[in-house]
């Protein structure tokens, strides 16, 4: 068995350039997902080949649908239709992926047959209920005693409409029962306690499938024929935020990142920041394949301290690690909150970021839905647990910029499953990284 990557980063590098971030790992896995419900064939551009989009590619091809990988990062999906995807011939394995996971349930929970799902063991901890619950109403089986993965579905068709008020602020949750929703003998009304990206229902109109709006609930009737499109995946802007961060809190940084995709369901990273005082511009605004996308710009200053509060949360969910790095550089004390969600993530998040911190030597005071982070003392440098999750890897080794010496970040491997080129981007990017084979973790 190979041991864990680790990543090892000296301090003192300055962030300079144009960094070419890879394609949104969101919409990419939504992309194939439509792919294989349209009739005819999609092309998917600038597609995200991480672990992550890969799991939901492989599952897509198990359900009987053909797909070409004929140039890199072009992938092309020919599909019949709903009507005519095929019982999976094994397990459907979603890795380390949510999305996957929770996704595939909303188009499973419709198709007539048995699909069993399962996931690494970050995945088999992560919450499912949130969408067993939901679509037992609507009619499909699924046998999961614990409401975690391992779990078996066997689809009805047509599912029963549901109208439902979420009770989490999930774009998975919401996106999982509009994919329901489709396959649904009515009308499936969902209302959200707070906005989440809206992905779905961008991409679910650019395939040709209409959506209701009424009094704050979103619709979908079901019947709908999605029909096949060609979709261009912008730049991820999660992906991003790392390198956006690290530039910001930098003196003589400047980046450029070109055709980032700037959701509003997402792009709280940037407002969060820009209430810290960063140097962010959004230049050439514009619209591709119904997504806003941007060239994002970015100069080193100083920040100043923050509070992150329950309504933020959703909108920069991701991206809550590494603002919790720019909080421990900005003057003053940061103070985030209603974010207990981020327990149900990859990793603890709280937890995770809140030891890592603390280990370079920010002072940290946990709360049970978020933290308080006195700011401004730099890092200390030292090593660093990432406990497997690719966001807290990536959000520490940002700290080397700051950092008074080398810093070393266990168990990395997972950065494959959002951004496989990281490092290679990152050092091109002026970081002083190294990939290096951990004797074991
Ligand atoms: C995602 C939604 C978010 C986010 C995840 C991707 C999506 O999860 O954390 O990385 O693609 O819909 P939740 O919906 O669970 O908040």
């Amino acid at each position: 068995m190979t041991a864990p990557n680790e990543f090892f980063i000296k301090p003192g590098g300055t962030l300079r350039g144009k960094i070419p971030i890879p394609g949104d790992k969101s919409i990419s896995h939504r992309a194939l997902i439509l792919g294989a419900m349209a009739t005819g064939e999609t092309r998917i551009d600038n597609f995200l080949e991480s672990a992550d989009c890969l799991a939901t590619l492989e599952a897509v091809r198990l359900l009987g649908i053909e797909i070409e990988q004929r140039m890199q990062l072009c992938v092309t999906i020919r599909s019949r239709g709903l009507l005519h995807l095929q019982p999976p011939p094994q397990i459907l394995d979603c890795g380390n992926s949510g999305t996957s996971a929770r996704l595939l349930m909303g188009l499973l929970a419709g198709l007539p047959f048995e699909s069993v799902l399962t996931g690494d063991a970050s995945l088999r901890r992560r919450p499912m209920q949130r969408v067993i619950g939901p679509l037992l109403r609507m009619g499909a089986k699924i046998d999961s005693p614990s409401g975690l993965l391992p779990l078996k579905i066997h689809g009805r068709r047509p599912l029963m409409p549901l109208r439902y008020d979420l009770p989490v602020a999930s774009a998975q949750v919401k996106s999982c029962l509009l994919l329901a929703g489709l396959q649904a003998s009515g009308e499936t009304w969902l209302k959200e306690p707070a906005m989440t990206r809206d992905h779905t229902e961008r991409m679910l109109a650019l395939f040709g499938c209409e959506l209701l709006n009424k009094n704050g609930w979103l619709g979908i009737r079901g019947g709908q024929q999605p029909r096949a499109a060609a979709v261009h995946v912008p730049g991820d802007l999660s992906s991003a935020a790392f390198f956006i961060v690290a530039a910001a809190v930098q003196p003589r940084a400047h980046i450029e990142l070109e055709c980032i995709g700037v959701n509003p369901g997402r792009d709280g990273v940037l407002k969060v920041l820009k209430a810290m005082g960063a140097d962010i511009h959004l230049k050439n605004q514009r619209v591709l394949g119904n997504e806003p996308v941007a060239d994002i710009e970015v100069r080193g200053g100083t920040l100043q301290a923050v509070d992150i509060g329950p309504e933020m949360v959703p909108l920069a969910i991701d991206e809550l690690p590494v603002l919790m790095i720019a909080a421990a550089c900005a003057r003053g004390v940061s103070v985030l909150r209603g974010a207990a969600e981020l327990r149900h993530k990859e990793s603890d998040r709280l937890q995770t970021m809140t030891a890592g911190l603390v280990k370079l030597g920010v002072a940290v005071e946990p709360r049970e839905d978020g933290m308080r982070i006195t700011g401004g003392g730099g890092f200390k440098g030292g090593v660093v647990d990432s406990f497997g999750d690719h966001r807290i890897a990536m959000a520490f080794s940002m700290a080397a910029v700051l950092a008074d010496s080398p810093l070393q970040i266990r168990d990395c491997r997972n950065v494959d499953t959002s951004f496989p080129d990281f490092a290679k981007l990152a050092r091109a990017a002026g970081l002083p990284i190294e990939v290096r084979e951990s004797a074991g973790a």
